[in-house]
């Protein structure tokens, strides 16, 4: 919908309950609004970088100036065996942000998940060796990074590395289990000897609970101390409407600045249904249960909610514009709601409403909130 200037502009300053969504195809781009210093990216599907849905590829191109992509580069869709890697889809990611001037971010290198079976068995049916282990994860690293090399900008090296619980121990995934705590520096090791210009970052989420952030900080101590580049920490960001809160988030950001890095919030969204610890189990029937009874805008997002989300996402927004000097990139997971992992995520089969777009690719107030908090920067 077209919708001129200055009535754009008229809207700044408005409530953001009575704010309505802004054209996104013609209204302000956010990436322009961020402040100097400060990239605004997505996580982009296969498809999209295809270019097979255009509302979308219209979305990513006027909107952001740095694109993640959401799986194809995770171990699994580009190492599915030990001898074959699948290397397309990644470099049409590539060839994407580049038309585009885009700054490419690479996820992920080493982590618990998606990645094949096959890089976690020993021989002869026996654990897996730490010589095997390393061997495995050098030779990826060789191979992912260096047929990037100048062209992704920076890493995720390591992913999700540390555990939930009270005292943020290390989560004891195979990579650890076979080659020891030493597993992030060796991997830090090797992105460096494959790219030396790449920036290499640790992700992970849930840094705003203390316990977990104290434990990225002294992996970022560790690595340092090592004589290891690390450049910056990602806190994912898979935020809700009602936590974390807005000092534990500005907390990981003035922590993890003060550890001598730079903080990129890697995936943000802000899931708007209700969570249970439950969700997370394996009882199917429980699951079952959970999803009837909180699945609850399967249509669309109500006023309030939206209302709700677009505050949600101002506080955020002012916050990072406060730190502007310590963050170098926010990374939206997801360009528009239809996409977001958080509809398959605790359960699948929920309906949610997580991002700046909806399902029909139309802004909704959480975009105008964001454009308006920009706006004041
Ligand atoms: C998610 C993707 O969005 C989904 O499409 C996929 O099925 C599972 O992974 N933390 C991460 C991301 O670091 O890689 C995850 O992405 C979301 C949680």
């Amino acid at each position: 919908m077209r919708r001129p200037e200055a009535l754009v502009l008229g809207a700044l300053g408005t409530a953001l309950a009575v704010v309505s969504a802004v054209g996104a195809a013609d209204g302000p781009a956010l990436k322009d609004l961020m402040p100097k210093g400060m990239l605004l990216g997505v996580a982009v599907s296969q498809g999209q970088v295809e270019e097979k849905d255009q509302a979308a590829v219209d979305l990513v191109t006027r909107h952001y100036d740095s694109i993640t992509p959401e799986n194809l580069l995770k171990w699994g869709p580009v190492h599915p065996e030990p001898d074959k890697y699948n290397f397309a889809p990644a470099d049409t990611f590539v060839a994407f942000g580049e038309k585009r001037k885009m700054t490419l971010i690479g996820h992920t290198l080493v982590w618990h998940s998606q990645t094949p079976a096959w890089v976690f068995e020993g021989k002869d049916g026996k654990p897996l060796d730490r010589e095997t282990a390393l061997a495995r994860m050098r030779d990826h690293i060789n191979a992912v990074v260096g047929r990037y090399k100048g062209k992704i900008k920076g890493w995720d090296v390591v992913n999700e590395a540390i555990n939930d619980d009270a005292e943020g121990t290390m989560r004891k995934s195979k990579w650890q289990q076979a080659i020891g705590d030493d597993y992030i520096a060796k991997a830090f090791e090797f992105a460096h000897a494959a790219d030396p210009q790449a920036e290499l970052y640790y992700n992970d989420y849930s840094l705003t609970n203390a316990p977990k952030r104290a434990t990225a900080i002294r992996i970022v101590k560790d690595l340092k101390t090592r004589g290891l580049r690390v450049d910056g920490v990602g806190e994912q960001g898979h935020w809700l409407l009602g936590g974390p809160s807005l000092a534990d988030i500005e907390a990981t950001i003035t922590d993890i600045a003060a550890a001598g890095v730079k903080v990129h919030i890697t995936e943000l969204d802000v899931d708007v249904l209700p969570r249970d610890p439950g969700m997370y189990g394996a009882d199917l029937e429980k699951r079952a249960k959970f999803k009837a009874e909180t699945n609850l805008y399967p249509d669309s997002l109500p006023p309030d909610k939206q209302a709700e989300l677009a505050r949600r996402y101002a506080e955020i927004f002012a916050i990072f514009l406060k730190h502007r000097d310590k963050i170098a990139r926010v990374t939206f997971w997801g360009v528009d709601d239809g996409h977001s992992w958080l509809n398959g995520f605790p359960i699948p089969g929920r309906v949610n409403h997580p991002l700046l777009f909806d399902r029909q690719r139309k802004a909704k107030p959480a975009f105008d909130a964001v454009v308006e908090t920009l706006s004041k920067k």
